[in-house]
């Protein structure tokens, strides 16, 4: 039976560390709230105009692509997901092949929108490639430059101080060993969907939330949908958040869907060797581990050093926990993500 096997890991984040009285010098925050309310002591933020969600996606690769030990030629096929793009179109994908100088083989790239749950999606989009034999060497992607797009002001603080930038990539290959991808999960809520949303620019013209609200000039003609003069004057171009109602969701679909990956292999908590939560938040992995009844050597988190870093999230604190010699060959390990749509899936993967 041919499986996806993770033939190599790497990440990148930017040498920028801001803490999070850094921070005071923008809005009114303490380091004590952060910590309290979400673990975090620290995130990293891109180095403005030098660089970007694709070139910070373009270092982790190159370091995946070694530790493959392939040529990037080699590879057929890439997967991108990202909250934060280069561009609104074309998307990251197309950027890193050029970046990585693929300039033979013409292959296919993909850009995967799914938020928080944007790498354990394009796993599976990956796995489905790989087992069905279309592919045998892709490229997954998961890089977010956060700030870019955050309101450093007081008014932004509920958000901005949860998000930081990074990257982390895998190259997914085919084995007949017993290892890889074992199953993948996923899901979706729309119901909430504008409840964790950077909803501007868009087309939506206020179709959902009421047109008044956004400042769309009252007239048929074509055009002025995208960007309104309101928007930008108003600042509603950055991200929002409805805090509790995130964290109460994210508390139940995290559990359920673990053990859903978990019951569909045959294996129970006990079982798991190391379990890769998106870094959302600190409390929020706690919640869940307590619920599972899980060690802490069970759970990896690194969100007290970047922050969420939305779909790098879970390549970024893969990589650092392989790094440190805390996924060993044979090591059962699940992946599982939630987050904006709502969205949410997971992985289990022997190592
Ligand atoms: N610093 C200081 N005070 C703040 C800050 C801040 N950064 N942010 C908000 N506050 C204030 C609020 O204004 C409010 O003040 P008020 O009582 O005077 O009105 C007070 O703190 C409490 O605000 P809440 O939003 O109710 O705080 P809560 O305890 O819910 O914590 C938090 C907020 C940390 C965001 C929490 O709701 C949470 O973690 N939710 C989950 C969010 C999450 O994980 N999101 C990411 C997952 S999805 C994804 O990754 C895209």
């Amino acid at each position: 039976m041919v499986r996806s096997k993770i033939a190599g890991i790497g990440k990148y984040v930017p040498q920028e560390v801001f803490t999070n009285n850094d921070l005071t010098k923008y809005m009114d925050t303490s380091d004590e709230w952060i910590q309290d309310r979400t673990g975090i002591k620290e995130r990293r933020y891109a180095k403005k105009h030098e660089e970007t969600t694709s070139t910070m996606g373009l270092k982790a690769s190159q370091m995946a692509i070694e530790r493959a030990g392939i040529d990037k030629e080699d590879i057929d096929f890439i997967i991108f997901c990202t909250l934060s793009p280069d561009y609104y179109f074309p998307g990251c994908g197309v950027l890193l092949q050029r970046q990585l100088g693929i300039t033979k083989t013409e292959i296919g790239a993909l850009d995967i929108r799914n938020q928080c749950s944007g790498f354990v999606y394009g796993l599976s989009v990956a796995d489905q490639f790989i087992k069905s034999g279309m592919y045998k060497n892709i490229l997954l992607v998961g890089s977010e430059m956060h700030s870019m797009g955050l309101d450093f002001s007081t008014e932004g603080r509920g958000v901005t101080v949860l998000f930081g930038d990074g990257a982390g990539a895998v190259v997914l290959q085919p084995t007949e060993e017993d290892k890889g991808v074992l199953t993948t999960h996923l899901h979706s809520d729309g119901t909430h969907a504008e409840e964790l949303a950077m909803i501007n620019p868009g087309s939506h013209g206020g179709l959902f939330l009421g047109k008044e609200k956004f400042g769309y000039p009252d007239n048929d003609e074509p055009g002025g949908v995208f960007v309104t003069q309101k928007m930008l004057d108003e600042q509603i171009l950055a991200p929002n958040m409805t805090g509790q109602l995130v964290f109460k969701t994210a508390v139940k679909k995290f559990p359920k869907v673990i053990m859903q990956a978990l019951a569909t292999c045959g294996y129970e908590t006990s079982d798991l060797d190391m379990l890769i939560p998106h870094q959302a938040n600190l409390r929020i992995s706690q919640f869940v581990q307590k619920l599972l009844k899980l060690r802490d050597d069970q759970v990896y988190n690194n969100i007290q050093r970047y922050g969420n870093t939305t779909a790098a999230s879970i390549p970024l604190a893969l990589c650092e926990a392989w790094e440190e010699g805390k996924i060993k060959e044979g090591d059962l390990v699940c992946l599982a993500a939630f987050g904006s749509g709502f969205t949410w899936g997971s992985a289990l993967i022997r190592w």
